[in-house]
């Protein structure tokens, strides 16, 4: 399938599949190292972990175990979000290509700006202190790309105007019903790619009756056209499923949503998670 080689360029010229897998709550242990191992089995290049996940090690196995060579996979991991310390960034990446049993990560980025107990908590001084810790391994060749995650656009202008490498990343809930405009179109400006995690709204979008229609229309599925729709836009896409027949259906995107369809789906500026 072509949209799983297809792939987006970052700031800094590295490459990256534009479909990744998604492992948030996909818990260690088989399930996690299986959904990866059916993920690559059927050409995914490109799977999206974090610390937070507690699942870095059967991500870790099961890219090793699966005999595709490493630097054909694009891996990303995150720092959690409470650690807002330069030291104390270093050390989590440690710890991370420790339980990844990596010697290299993809793309590193700071999970959320502010610790996920006390969301919108100001942690400005901390997020530069961490983003510094990025730069320097950005520098030392452990990480090929760095970015953040859940930023709107003042948390991106505070790390931007503060020090010294623009984010290559950046990574939102993103689908249907929620495609953040603004920060969006910051990081447009900035040349920031965007990838979508929850692309199916947790799997919400699947019952819309918009979607349901247009998946008719287009002959597909609806987990198909919230994906499909997440490229038009030009962000990356990290469906999250545990079945194989799912991580199947979820990259066979090799089709083209109209730039009226897309508009139209832009138009949807309700939240999924409050259709059912
Ligand atoms: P499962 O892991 O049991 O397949 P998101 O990527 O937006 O976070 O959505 C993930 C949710 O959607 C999970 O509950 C996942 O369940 C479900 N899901 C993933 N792909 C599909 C699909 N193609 N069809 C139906 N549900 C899906």
């Amino acid at each position: 399938m072509k949209t799983l080689t297809d792939v987006f360029v970052l700031s800094n010229g590295v490459k990256m599949p534009k479909i990744g897998l998604g492992t948030w709550q996909i818990a260690d242990g088989d399930d996690c190292y299986n959904s990866v191992r059916y993920a690559l089995k059927h050409g995914y290049r490109h799977i999206d972990t974090a610390a937070a996940y507690r699942n870095e090690k059967s991500v870790g196995k099961a890219i090793r175990d699966s005999g595709v060579p490493r630097e054909e996979i694009f891996v990303t991991s995150k720092l959690q979000s409470h650690i807002k310390t330069y030291e104390g960034a270093l050390e989590a990446f440690e710890q991370t290509m420790k339980e990844l049993e990596f010697d290299y990560l993809d793309l590193y980025l700071i999970h959320a700006p502010w610790p996920w107990n006390e969301i919108g908590k100001d942690c400005k001084a901390g997020n530069i202190e961490a983003w510094k810790a990025f730069e320097k391994i950005y520098k030392d060749g452990r990480v090929r790309a760095i970015g953040v995650s859940n930023f709107n656009v003042d948390d991106l202008e505070n790390v931007i105007k503060n020090t010294e490498i623009i984010p290559h990343v950046n990574q939102i809930s993103f689908f249907i019903g929620n495609n953040q405009e603004e920060t969006h179109h910051y990081c447009k400006s900035k040349n920031i790619l965007v990838e979508a995690y929850s692309p199916l709204a947790i799997g919400f979008a699947l019952s819309n009756p918009h979607i349901m229609d247009m998946a008719k229309k287009y002959n597909k599925t609806p987990a198909q056209i919230c994906i499909r729709y997440c490229i038009e836009k030009g962000t990356a896409p990290l469906p999250k499923s545990t079945h194989e027949n799912r991580i199947i259906e979820n990259a066979s995107v090799d089709f083209e949503i109209s730039s009226e369809d897309v508009l139209f789906l832009d138009g949807i500026k309700d939240d999924p998670r409050r259709w059912s």
